[in-house]
C-alpha cells in the first residue's frame, strides 16, 4: 500500500523498544491504521523515512515486517536519531516508504550467496539472510562475514551461532579495535577474513553494506579474486530528504540513490566511488 502522498507520514507506535548497545536501539512499531499495517510490505533491501515530530526526518533500512509489526536498528549519530533514542514505548513517530532497490534476491536462485556488511550495515541484509535461511534449498552455499568494531556491536551474535549449524554456511566475524581473540572472531577489519571464505566464485552473488571505502576496497578486492563485477552489489547510504527523486539530495553522479538506488551493482557506481565527496 502506497499513500497518494508520498510525502505524507502514516503514523506508527513505538511498540517495543530494546537498547542493543549505549548507541544503538531497536523498534518494533506498529502503523495506528489497522488498513495500513495490514497492507504495508516491502522488498529485502528498502527503507523507510522515520519521521519524529518537528524534529526531523531520517532513511532506515528495514529489518523486517513481523505480523503487523515493524522493525528498525537504528544508531544514535546525530541531531535526529540521538533524540530519537529519548523516545519511549507507547510515543509516535511517523512513517514513509518502503522506498528504493532492493537485493537481488531472485537472480541469485541457485548460485552462492556473499555477505559482505561493517557496523550497523547488517541492518539492511539482515532480513535478506533471513530469506536465504528460511528458503535454504533454492541457494548455493551461504557466507556472512561481518566486521564491526568491537565484539558487543555484534548485535545479531546469537543468530549467527545459529546459523553457523547450518550446512554448507559460513559465517565469518571480525573486531576492529578489540584487543581480545574471542572463539569464533577475527581481529581486524573485514578483508582480514576474505581469504577465508568459500564460496564459487563465478557463480555467486555479493551483497554488500557499510562505509563507502569498505565497500569499494572489498569490491576491489574481490574483483581481482575473479567475482565479476555485477555479481557485486552495494548499498549506499546518502543524505535522503524527499526519498522520491524529487529534491537532488541524495545525488551521486547521474543516479538518485534514493530512487535509483539505495543497492546498485559494482560496475554501476565503481567509478563515481573514486570521486572525493561524492
Ligand atoms: C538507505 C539508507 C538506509 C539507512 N539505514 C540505516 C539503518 O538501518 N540504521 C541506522 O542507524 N542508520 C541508517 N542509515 C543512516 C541514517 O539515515 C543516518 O545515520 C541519519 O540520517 C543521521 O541523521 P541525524 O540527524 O541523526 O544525524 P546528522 O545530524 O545528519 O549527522 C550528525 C553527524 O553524524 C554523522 N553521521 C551521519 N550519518 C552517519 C552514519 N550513518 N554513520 C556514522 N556517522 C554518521 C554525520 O557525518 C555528522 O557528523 C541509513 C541511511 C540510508 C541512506
Ligand atoms: S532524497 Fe530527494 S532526490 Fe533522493
Amino acid at each position: 500500500m502506497k499513500p497518494a502522498n508520498p510525502y505524507l507520514p502514516w503514523e506508527a507506535e513505538i511498540v517495543d523498544r530494546i537498547q542493543e548497545t549505549p548507541d544503538i536501539f531497536t523498534w518494533r512499531l506498529r502503523f495506528t491504521d489497522r488498513e495500513v499495517a495490514r497492507q504495508y510490505g516491502f522488498k529485502h533491501g528498502q527503507f523507510n523515512m522515520l519521521y519524529l515530530y518537528g524534529v526531523g526526518e531520517v532513511a532506515i533500512s528495514v529489518m523486517s515486517n513481523e505480523g503487523e509489526e515493524l522493525l528498525h536498528t537504528i544508531r544514535a549519530v546525530g541531531r535526529v536519531t540521538r533524540a530519537m533514542m529519548e523516545l519511549k514505548v507507547g510515543d509516535h513517530i511517523g512513517v514513509r516508504g518502503p522506498f528504493g532497490s532492493a537485493w537481488p534476491l531472485d537472480v541469485a536462485r541457485g548460485k552462492d550467496i556473499v555477505f559482505v556488511t561493517a557496523g550497523l550495515g547488517c541492518a539492511p541484509v539482515t532480513s535478506s539472510i533471513k530469506h536465504v535461511v528460511a528458503n535454504r534449498a533454492d541457494y548455493g552455499r551461504l557466507v556472512i562475514m561481518q566486521s564491526v568494531r568491537h565484539r558487543n556491536e555484534g548485535l545479531w551474535e546469537p543468530q549467527y551461532d545459529e546459523w553457523r549449524s547450518l550446512p554448507d554456511t559460513q559465517v565469518l566475524l571480525t573486531a576492529s579495535r578489540d584487543k581480545t581473540r574471542w572463539p569464533h572472531w577475527h581481529l581486524g577489519r573485514v578483508s582480514v577474513l576474505l581469504d577465508e571464505a568459500q564460496y564459487d566464485k563465478q557463480n555467486c552473488v555479493v551483497m554488500m553494506c557499510g562505509p563507502d571505502q569498505m565497500m569499494a576496497d572489498t569490491s576491489r578486492t574481490l574483483v581481482d579474486l575473479g567475482v565479476p563485477g555485477e555479481s557485486i552489489h552495494v548499498s549506499l547510504e546518502r543524505n535522503m530528504q524527499c526519498a522520491v527523486g524529487h529534491c537532488g539530495h541524495c545525488q551521486l553522479g547521474q543516479h538518485f540513490v534514493c530512487k535509483d538506488g539505495p543497492i546498485f551493482t559494482w560496475p554501476q557506481v565503481a567509478e563515481l566511488m573514486r570521486v572525493k565527496g561524492y
